[in-house]
């Protein structure tokens, strides 16, 4: 039987994810949204591609969480996205209610789902969806770090021209203003950006990653950033539906890793069928180790405001 992921929000990022993963021809996709006609429409106009790009898997657009039920992977984008000065906590109110909503749908229609929130702010959304859920920690998990480290990528692959594949970068933590960069994670061939650039360049190219999702919002004024982050949360439902083992960093509810407990933040992870199948423990210097704490802290200061 054909795999199923289903996409739930068809805005921007849900709609690109769409066609990122149709694309990969692995698993029927679901759209689904609560304004009707959206997620038709777009399903629709997904499908129209096929003979040229060659898939063969399904793509339906839907408002019925029915047509969901039984799937393997469920990506949770809906809710509001952050407009130009608006910080992602801002967000947290109205997306509160919506993720909170979806997730109870998600969990009845698909128990046995491994499940990737998109929704900002993304590490307090996704230990909501954690707990709604009732799900094992090894289901839940929230897109941060593979975007974030994409973004540190494609600048250090700008600055030192070389091709972006030959960069690669671990970002942890928040996925926001306490995001943890670390250059030394950082490398291109192997070799850490630390013995390839100076110091003031890293730090530009440190702080422009923290920026990043903020300079998207800037420039587009209306919404943000997509495709992106579509592609990214693709990356991570690839290597979960091929199990594929890759190690990538990801929003993931910490039991005592890293000497921090009951609170989502990005680490590295080992993704596979089962989800998280292991959170990784990188050698961090104990500096390293209490920026992860204290960005773990403001997230944690986050989830007790909303009290979940
Ligand atoms: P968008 O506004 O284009 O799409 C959101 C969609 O969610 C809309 O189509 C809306 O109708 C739908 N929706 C709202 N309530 C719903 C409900 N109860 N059930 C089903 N659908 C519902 O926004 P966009 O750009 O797609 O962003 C979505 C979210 O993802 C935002 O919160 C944004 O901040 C976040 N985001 C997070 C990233 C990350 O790295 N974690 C990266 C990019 C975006
Ligand atoms: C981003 O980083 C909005 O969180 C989103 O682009």
């Amino acid at each position: 039987m054909a795999c199923k992921i289903s996409v739930i929000g068809a805005g921007n990022v849900g709609a690109s994810l769409a066609w990122c993963l149709i694309e990969k021809d692995f698993a029927d996709i679901i759209l689904l949204d609560i304004i009707e006609g959206l997620p038709q429409g777009k399903a629709l106009d997904i499908y129209e591609s096929s003979p040229i790009t060659g898939f063969n898997s399904k793509i339906t657009g839907t408002n019925d969480y029915q047509d969901t039920a039984g799937s393997d992977v469920v990506i949770i984008t809906s809710g509001i996205g952050r407009k130009p000065g608006m910080t992602r906590d801002e967000l947290l109110e109205i997306n509160l209610k919506i993720v909170s909503g979806v997730t109870q749908k998600v969990a009845g229609c698909s128990p046995d789902c491994i499940t990737i929130v998109v929704t900002n702010p993304v590490d307090t959304m996704t230990y909501l969806a954690f707990k709604v859920s009732g799900f094992t920690p090894s289901r839940v998990m929230g897109l941060s770090g593979v975007l974030d480290s994409a973004r540190l990528s494609s600048f250090i692959s700008a600055e030192l021209k070389v091709l972006p594949e030959e960069v690669s970068s671990f970002v942890l933590g928040e996925h926001g203003r306490n995001m943890v960069v670390i250059p030394r994670l950082a490398t291109v061939n192997g070799k850490p950006i630390t013995e390839l650039l100076p110091a003031e360049a890293i730090n530009r190219l440190i702080e422009r990653t923290i920026n990043g999702g903020a300079e998207i919002v800037g420039l587009l004024k209306a919404g943000s950033a997509f495709y992106a982050p579509a592609a990214a949360a693709a990356h991570m439902v690839e290597a979960i539906i091929l199990d594929k083992k890759e190690v990538l960093p990801c929003a993931a509810y910490l039991q005592g890793e890293y000497g921090i407990k009951d609170i989502v933040i990005g680490v590295p992870v080992k993704l596979g069928r089962n989800g998280i199948e292991e959170i990784v423990e990188f050698d961090l210097t104990l500096e390293e180790k209490e920026a992860l704490q204290n960005s773990a802290e403001a997230v944690r200061k986050l989830v007790r405001s909303i009290d979940i």
